[in-house]
């Protein structure tokens, strides 16, 4: 029997973004009015990646709208990773940046795991160089990655309780499932990982009180594999049939979970938020502001 009469709750990424970028902002203007300069973003982008184009000019507005300067280094996506590390070294060097972004995906003659240890970690805004990565596993305080603290401010936002609850996330990258996995288990949640070898997938995921699904292939989570009342947290982007969709099948989710993110204006606009939040903590870290 399916369990749709529930009435679930579409989370307005959105307007939560409006709300904390709001903050972000006053933050920075009584940082220049006592005379500080404005926080700096640097975003490295190698080659031309459509998708990766059309983030960073949304990063760009964004930074622009909380008074964030924003820098861009573009390297032809045939940049040895010679070139990609010298550019990154220039911007640790520079005392006016303060966070440095390095876009993913990189071309394969670049590792992106020698990109990431090359970050000063004080600039570190993805949270991904592994000193970083070692202060999450540690419990330590530090830069965490952008799109595992935007799916715990949604949750908290929404009051959805973390102690003692099963969470199962999907997908294991150095970038969403392994650092929010690690996100949730500091808030008590008992985590399960699951990921492309993981047998009986289905009962697993029922299984989540929370889910969050970060594999990025589209609508792979059925609606009868959600737990009903469930919050489902869905960070997969894929296109089909020129419709982004998410991991999760929204529509057959709907009615069942008791939230969810929805492919568009979920979970993107918080990874965004999170960015501008970790370039201005850099910024009053470095300048006391
Ligand atoms: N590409 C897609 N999302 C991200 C992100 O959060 N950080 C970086 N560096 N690249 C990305």
């Amino acid at each position: 029997m399916s369990d749709r009469g529930r009435t679930t709750v579409v989370v307005d990424g959105k307007a939560i973004s409006a709300e904390i970028r709001g903050g972000l902002a006053s933050q920075v203007r009584r940082g220049v009015e006592a005379g500080l300069r404005p926080p700096c973003l640097a975003v490295v982008l190698v080659g031309d990646d459509p998708a990766s184009t059309s983030y960073i000019k949304g990063k760009r507005r964004a930074c622009g709208r909380v008074g964030i300067e924003s820098r861009e280094i573009d390297l032809a996506a045939t940049a040895s990773e010679a070139e990609v590390l010298a550019a990154v070294e220039s911007l640790n060097r520079d005392a006016g940046v303060d966070g440095i972004l390095v876009q993913l995906p990189l071309p394969k003659a670049v590792r992106p795991e020698r990109v990431a240890a090359a970050i000063d970690p004080a600039k570190d805004v993805d949270g991904l160089h592994p000193l970083n990565a070692g202060r999450l596993v540690a419990g330590l305080p530090g830069p965490r990655p952008c799109t595992p603290l935007g799916i715990l401010e949604i949750l908290d936002r929404h009051g959805v309780a973390l102690e003692g609850r099963r969470a199962v996330v999907l997908g294991r990258s150095a970038i969403v499932g392994k650092p929010v996995s690690l996100m949730l288990l500091e808030r008590n949640a008992t985590v399960t990982v699951c990921h492309s070898r993981t047998r009986d997938l289905a009962d697993r995921v029922r299984e989540a009180e929370v889910l969050v699904a970060a594999v990025g292939r589209a609508r792979m989570v059925r609606g009868d594999w959600i737990r009903p009342g469930a919050a489902v947290i869905d960070v997969g982007v894929s296109v089909v049939d020129g419709q982004l969709v998410g991991d999760v099948d929204f529509e057959a989710a709907l009615g069942v979970a008791g939230l969810i993110t929805p492919p568009r204006g979920g979970v993107g606009p918080l990874t965004i938020t999170m960015l501008l939040r970790n370039t201005v903590e850099a910024w009053r870290a470095r300048l006391g502001g």
